[in-house]
């Protein structure tokens, strides 16, 4: 396994948020991210070369939230290009070697389509390059790409929040995992529809729950929020129920990793059993997302692939040995919550409510 290559080091100094992913110089450059896994404590960049790196990073969750990792993927077979660029490979190998390296960057993280989506818009720009296009070139035309899904997303996540933050209802929010800059290549999703609310002026209590067993919700969102100076508060995922039954949650708004036609949802586990504490307690549950989300080619949530993590994340979670080592564990990193359970789906078209298959594919039509 490649071991990240830390080009800084710094302490957090408050301020806007870094950018997860970076790429520095040209074609024959390199791709930078935010090790996220070193948040809150660290800001480490992980420099990447060659593409086993990209793929670790986007393994070990370095890299993590479906529309940054669909941007790291794309930015990865730019790295692709260049070590094909670098070996001095001719033409037809160097696309051959682009094409391999393609397939196991896409396969990185099976639930989040972002990663898939963003790995095969680039192949089809490759794919219009006449067959003797020299690596230099597949290089070159990889990297606009990459670069216009990385700026794409940018303002998808102004549009996502300002339609969020305009069906976002008085009152106490809970967010769960982290939906910000971190996760995407501008303010975020769902945490962009609560911070545009902030940011226009609407004050309101802002609940992260910790999101077991890697922490995004505490390391990161509560991290960029106290990084823009909006007050937060932390709680373990098991308190959820009774805040919304003391009144202090007014609705609950989430990303999402994938979506299929008929609406459900794929997000972060524990997503689906809020879902449910929302329904009970008549709470609005949103999602928002980008349309790069939307898989309609499946049918149902229940055709999403489900990524089964390693046991040692929930059994030693930050190092800490919290359960014997004989016990089993089980560590599926993403739940599917129906769509009978979602108000509405906020998208950089506008917001989906109801959802239906019909309301979807609707939405999806619309220019932005
Ligand atoms: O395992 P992670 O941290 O990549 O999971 C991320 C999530 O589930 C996010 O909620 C989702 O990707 C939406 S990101 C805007």
């Amino acid at each position: 396994m490649p071991s990240p290559d830390n080009a800084s080091s710094e302490p957090p100094r408050g301020g806007r948020v870094p950018e997860s992913v970076r790429w520095v110089g040209g074609e024959d450059g390199h791709l930078e991210i935010l090790d996220q896994t070193a948040l809150p404590s660290r800001r480490d960049y992980v420099v990447c070369r060659d593409v086993p790196t990209v793929i670790e990073a986007i393994r070990m969750l370095r890299v993590r939230g479906a529309p940054a990792i669909g941007i790291a993927g794309a930015y990865g077979l730019v790295v692709a290009a260049g070590e094909a660029l670098q070996r001095n490979l001719a033409p037809d190998a160097a696309r051959s070697h682009v094409l391999a390296q393609a397939e196991d960057v896409a396969t990185a993280r099976p639930t989040a389509v972002n990663l898939r989506w963003a790995v095969e818009r680039s192949l089809a720009v490759l794919a219009s390059l006449p067959a003797e296009s020299p690596a230099a070139l597949l290089a070159g035309v990889l990297l606009a790409e990459a670069r216009s899904i990385h700026d794409e997303d940018r303002r998808l996540c102004a549009a996502i929040g300002r339609h969020g933050a305009s069906v976002l209802p008085e009152g106490g929010v809970l967010t769960h995992c982290n939906t910000g800059a971190l996760a995407t290549g501008g303010d975020g999703t769902a945490l962009a529809a609560i911070t545009t609310a902030w940011d226009q002026g609407r004050r309101f209590e802002i609940f992260a729950d910790e999101t077991r067993p890697l922490l995004q919700g505490a390391r990161l969102t509560a991290w960029e929020l106290v990084e823009r100076g909006i007050p937060v508060t932390v709680l373990v995922d098991a308190a959820a129920a009774h805040l919304m039954k003391s009144g202090r949650v007014s609705s609950v708004i989430v990303g999402a990793d994938r979506i299929t036609a008929n609406g459900d949802v794929a997000n972060k586990i524990g997503t689906y059993g809020l879902a449910v504490l929302a329904e009970a307690h008549r709470i609005p549950f949103l999602v928002a997302a980008p349309s790069s989300t939307f898989d309609l080619s499946l049918s149902s949530g229940d055709d999403i692939p489900i990524e089964e993590r390693s046991p040692e994340e929930v059994k030693k979670p930050l190092g800490v040995q919290a359960a014997p080592e004989g016990a089993a564990a089980a560590n599926p990193a993403f739940d599917v919550t129906p769509a009978r359970l979602i108000r509405g789906i906020v998208t950089e078209h506008g917001v989906i409510a109801p959802v239906t298959r019909e309301t979807i594919a609707e939405m999806l039509m619309r220019q932005p």
